[in-house]
């Protein structure tokens, strides 16, 4: 199960709200990192926008009730369906992330109803974070070259149908420094200043999100706050050099919003010694909790009900048939079959990724706050496993 501490989702937003409103800054949450409806609705009552990347995450926001006017479409391979979603009004922005989609948005735009776009800058800065959550620098697949954005806002300066509202650009996960931040945008002025001159109605700069979160506790954390005003200073300052008014600046913060949040709460099935090493196997693993596997992501386990034993170092395992190892870290000795183990800060990237591997079913999704606490998506069963089978 993923409990998710609502008081702490509150705080969190409500930092970054009032971020917003004293930079004057766009902030959009990027519903990658946890997208339910009971998120989406909390969203709501909120200042800020939420990307979407899928037509399902769409469906969801949709859904809640969240207004199109305050969604953002991503992705780097958009389909039909989506494109056509977009130029329907169902979203009020969208993010093109190449030529060809360029191409495909100015067949299916309509002048009765244009939509605003960005582009998707590879401002060529590649931060120091695990390739699998790299998304800058020039050898990857996101965005626009630098080189080539300003022929696509002439192109979409020219569109009917479009209006260019600003770039964009995001540089990867778990950033703790404001370095390739700063760099990211003064490349990202650069090339703004220029493509002012065909695309008047350019507006904004979006520099992503990434603020990165420890598991560890005790751990440095980023600091969205100190990060994004110092980015703000050197947008001033680096504008009026190039004699333009300063863009505004735009924010997607996914996993700085929810990773804290959440808590990933499983029962210890069993506890074996073997070899030199003690085994904790628990009943989750690879298909609710991936990112261990997928990049080595630590997410720090302690027991729900504490216990004074010594501790001892402990490897904590899932139930797949992999040896998906989970961490392995000091636990008590006198763990036993039955405890609840937790598995802190898996707000972020745990729920949205889990998979049906090994036919087991997704955990529910508790909201808990105030002193009580309420299911908001319910644990899978094994008929919705069946639901999709067309032989079942
Ligand atoms: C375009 C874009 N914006 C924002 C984010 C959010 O990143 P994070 O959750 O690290 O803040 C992502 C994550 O992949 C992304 O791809």
């Amino acid at each position: 199960m993923l409990a998710l501490d609502a008081d702490v989702l509150d705080r969190k937003l409500e930092m970054f709200a009032s971020l917003g409103a004293e930079l004057d800054l766009d902030v959009a949450y990027a519903g990658k990192a946890l997208l339910v409806g009971a998120l989406a609705k909390r969203l709501i009552g909120t200042s800020l926008s939420l990307d979407v990347c899928s037509l399902g995450e769409l469906v969801v926001a949709e859904r809640a009730g969240f207004p199109a006017a305050r969604i953002v479409m991503h992705g780097c391979g958009k389909s039909d369906e989506e494109l056509s979603a977009a130029v329907a009004g169902r979203v009020g922005r969208l993010v093109i992330d190449h030529r060809t989609e360029l191409e495909r948005l100015v067949e299916l735009a309509s002048q009765a109803r244009p939509l605003e776009v960005f582009l998707r800058v590879n401002s060529g800065i590649e931060a120091h974070t695990h390739a699998y959550v790299r998304t800058g620098g020039e050898d990857s697949k996101f965005g626009f070259a630098l080189g080539d954005v300003v022929a696509a806002s002439a192109r979409v300066a020219q569109a009917r149908g479009l209006r260019l509202g600003g770039l964009h650009s995001h540089l990867g996960s778990q950033l703790f420094d404001e370095q390739p931040y700063r760099a990211s945008l003064l490349a990202m002025l650069e090339v703004y200043a220029e493509a002012r001159a065909g695309a008047t109605s350019l507006g904004e700069v979006i520099v992503g999100g990434g603020f990165g979160v420890d598991s560890r506790p005790g751990s440095p954390q980023s600091d969205p706050r100190a990060i994004v005003t110092s980015l703000a200073a050197l947008n001033r300052e680096r504008s009026s050099e190039l004699g333009m008014p300063p863009p505004r600046l735009g924010i997607e913060p996914g996993r700085a919003i929810v990773a804290e949040a959440g808590t990933s709460l499983y029962r210890v099935l069993a506890v074996k010694d073997q070899g030199s090493r003690r085994f904790v196997i628990i009943d989750g693993g690879l298909g609710d909790n991936p990112r261990p596997a997928l990049y080595g992501a630590y997410h720090h386990p302690r027991l729900a009900a504490g216990r004074s034993s010594a501790e001892r170092q402990t490897t904590v395992c899932g139930r797949s048939c992999e040896n998906d190892e989970l961490v392995t870290a000091p636990l008590p000795s006198d763990i036993a079959a039955g405890d609840v183990l937790a598995f802190l800060t898996t707000g972020a990237y745990t729920f949205s990724m889990a998979s049906n591997y090994n036919r087991f079913p997704r955990p529910a999704l508790v909201f808990a706050g105030g002193g009580s606490h309420r299911a908001v998506v319910r644990r899978e069963s094994n008929e919705d496993l069946m639901r999709t089978d067309l032989h079942a």
